[in-house]
């Protein structure tokens, strides 16, 4: 069920989720008690974190040493910023303030929630310095981002801070070659880390394929190459990126895309990481059901985010992860299930009556759909649960049990960990 506004002062969730999972302080513990709230912005954080001056000297320390194992305490959250008036995106909608980000990464932005994530940090973030966007078909994406109607047409400032780099995330050393790809367009096109990793492409429900590297297709794109892309850009993150006159933001944020068809893999206490190589003989090879893998592939999604959030909150980082659920969205996700010709029209926000009838079908539009990603990603660190999953804008959710056994998200990590590792040997 899930949970608005309860206070983080019981330490409720914090303590159910994520805390000592990997013998990880729950995050809050190490600030100050918040006052009660578990929405995104339920205030301003301005001046209750000390100022830019401390915050940037922290975030400088960390980015001396982005790679040491712990440091004595996080460097405090950067204050918030105002938003910009001109910021008129579903997603900015009441907004009360957003964290600093100089440079974000984003994957699968070609169409649906992920262009419409970037259209809502474009309105955000108008000075952003550096944009990666990490796609199948860099082509389609130009369209549909740089295009004459583009998502980020009214900016050409940011337009052109704008790298486009090519993924395959059916395979794992595509995912590595393109997170390397991304953190050498930031150091040549901003000299920073990386403020915001949004791990959003994804693929549902597909028929069963196998991928070059012998996992199940769903998992190895949802799950596997973001974990992949995660590790790669860890160092970025935890540098975390600079303002022009070189003002440091602080430790940089994930934000993993999963999905309520979690639940339909939640009965588990371990996740499986299905893997031809190891187990031929086991589902989904053997018996594949597209919609249990789909789920599994977008729970994995929600324990990575646990699992970073709780082993940078013990190494002391200051980087923070979460997941979030954006809705049932009218988007082109739904391919593998829809005719061709229904599939291909799914690509664009839907306007006019075809507007009206994703209403009555109870489906939200693209923009609804990107509300979720945004806020958990322009949230100040003090108003976020790390490490949780968010649904419906900023609703903290308790939904997926196996976030709230510490042992098995440190579990599940470190299986993801090993398989990357054994892809790579
Ligand atoms: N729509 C919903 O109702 C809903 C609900 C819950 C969760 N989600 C999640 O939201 C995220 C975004 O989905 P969406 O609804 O916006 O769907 P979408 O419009 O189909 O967008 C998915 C994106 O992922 C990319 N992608 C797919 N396979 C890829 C691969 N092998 N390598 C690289 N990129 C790949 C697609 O690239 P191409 O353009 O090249 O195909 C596209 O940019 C997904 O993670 C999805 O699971 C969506």
């Amino acid at each position: 069920m899930a949970a608005a506004f309860l206070p983080t002062a019981t330490g409720l969730f914090c303590g159910s989720r994520v805390t000592g999972t990997v013998g990880a302080p729950c995050p809050s513990a190490l600030r100050p008690a918040p006052p009660p709230s578990l929405a995104f912005f339920p205030r301003r954080a301005a001046t209750a974190n000390g100022g830019v001056d401390a915050a940037a000297a922290a975030a400088a320390a960390a980015r001396r040493a982005p790679l040491r194992a712990s440091v004595a305490a996080p460097p405090p959250p950067a204050p918030l910023l105002p938003v910009p008036a001109a910021a008129t995106h579903r997603a900015t909608r009441g907004l009360r303030g957003v964290r600093p980000i100089h440079t974000a990464l984003i994957t699968g932005a070609s169409g649906g929630i992920g262009a419409e994530t970037v259209a809502a940090l474009g309105q955000l973030y108008p000075d952003l310095r550096c944009l990666v966007v990490a796609v199948r078909d860099t082509e389609k994406a130009r369209a549909r981002l740089l295009g004459s109607d583009g998502e980020l047409a009214a900016n050409p400032r940011l337009a052109a801070a704008t790298v486009l780099v090519q993924v395959e995330l059916e395979s794992v050393a595509s995912a590595v070659a393109a997170a390397e790809e991304a953190v050498a367009a930031l150091d040549r096109v901003a000299g920073c880390g990386l403020d915001l990793f949004v791990a959003n492409a994804g693929v549902m429900a597909c028929p069963q394929a196998v991928t070059e590297d012998g996992f199940e297709k769903q998992m190895a794109i949802n799950h596997l190459s973001h974990a992949a892309m995660t590790r790669t850009l860890l160092p970025a993150l935890r540098a975390g990126g600079t303002s022009a006159d070189g003002t440091a933001a602080g430790p940089g944020r994930a934000v993993f895309v999963s999905s309520t068809a979690a639940l339909i893999a939640s009965r588990y206490t371990a996740l499986p990481l299905p893997n031809v190589r190891t187990a031929p003989t086991a589902a989904p090879f053997t018996s594949y059901k597209r919609w249990v893998q789909y789920g599994e592939s977008k729970l994995a999604n929600a324990v990575w985010a646990a699992g970073l959030a709780a082993r940078e909150a013990a190494a002391a980082t200051g980087v923070t992860a979460v997941s979030v659920h954006p809705g049932v969205v009218a988007t082109e996700l739904g391919r593998y299930l829809l005719p061709g010709w229904l599939a291909g029209r799914m690509g664009t926000p839907p306007a006019g009556l075809a507007a009206r009838a994703v209403k009555v079908a109870g489906l939200k539009t693209p923009p609804e759909g990107a509300v979720t990603s945004v806020r958990a990603a322009v949230a100040g660190a003090d108003a976020l649960d790390n490490g949780a999953y968010y649904i419906d804008g900023n609703v903290k959710s308790g939904m997926l049990k196996m976030l709230g056994d510490p042992a098995a998200v440190g579990a599940f990590y470190d299986e993801t960990l090993a398989a990357l590792d054994a892809v790579s040997a």
